[in-house]
């Protein structure tokens, strides 16, 4: 563990989202002091949607910028976004609609194209928005991740090729559950970030998260993030603490 990794234990998994909550307004207030904008990649699966339905209600609501906020996602599910599988869908009903963030800073993967066209596009929808020169990667303020049980992140798989690709921005991949055609964000891109937030519940994730400290020969996907500059932290229950001796 490096000293620019912090780990946060939260008693349940109420105050892991209330704590997520907190990390987002006061990065969000940061990034707009110092950068007149805040740019953060959200993920899917169960664990933000605690934190994401706190975003629109008080006392959080009021505290994030959100006229200078711009949400990018960091995976996506290759399926229409009214499916319940969505995770632009599941992000707009849970915060998105309740929020007055113009409709031009949110920007969801597209999925009325083939996976791999939809990468390739927001892969050049992140160029245009970060302009970030040649060969520079952008760099985003603040990244939520997921883990798996099978020590994936984002939607970077055990065993897949996408976890060694070090050109692209966004990947198409298939797998997962659901498992289904993809979209994410590659390691590159993640590793360039200046703030990366993990969130992890539940006693199913005690035992990979033991690996995940313990074992780094295990070489799982998330072992693959290790930030250049920024600030990882472990936001973590107790439920998913458990194995660890800190
Ligand atoms: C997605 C994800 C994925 C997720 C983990 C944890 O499937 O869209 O971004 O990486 O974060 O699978 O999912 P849970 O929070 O549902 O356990």
């Amino acid at each position: 563990m490096t000293n620019n990794t912090a780990i946060i234990i939260e008693p349940d998994a109420m105050n892991l989202a209330r704590k997520g909550a907190e990390l987002f307004a006061q990065n969000a207030r940061g990034s707009a002091h110092l950068r007149g904008r805040f740019v953060v990649a959200i993920s899917g699966g169960s664990t933000p949607r605690l934190m994401h339905r706190l975003l629109c209600r008080e006392p959080h609501l009021s505290k994030i910028p959100w006229s200078k906020t711009h949400i990018f996602w960091v995976d996506e599910r290759c399926v229409p976004q009214d499916h319940e599988v969505s995770n632009y869908g599941a992000a707009r009903d849970d915060f998105l609609s309740g929020v007055s963030i113009p409709e031009e800073q949110v920007h969801p993967m597209p999925v009325h194209v083939s996976p791999e066209k939809g990468a390739l596009a927001y892969q050049g929808e992140l160029v245009r928005f970060f302009q970030p020169g040649n060969m520079k990667i952008p760099v985003l303020d603040l990244i939520f991740l997921g883990l798996g049980t099978d020590g994936h992140t984002a939607s970077l798989f055990p065993g897949q090729s996408a976890l060694a690709d070090e050109e692209k921005l966004i990947v198409s991949v298939r797998g997962g559950k659901p498992d289904v055609s993809r979209m994410t964000m590659t390691f590159p891109l993640l590793n360039s970030g200046r703030e990366i937030v993990f969130m992890v519940s539940g006693k199913n994730k005690a035992r990979v998260l033991k690996t995940v400290f313990d074992e780094p020969e295990a070489r799982l996907p998330v072992q693959k993030i290790q930030l250049l500059n920024g600030k990882l932290t472990w936001l973590l229950d107790r439920d998913a603490a458990l194995l660890l001796t800190l």
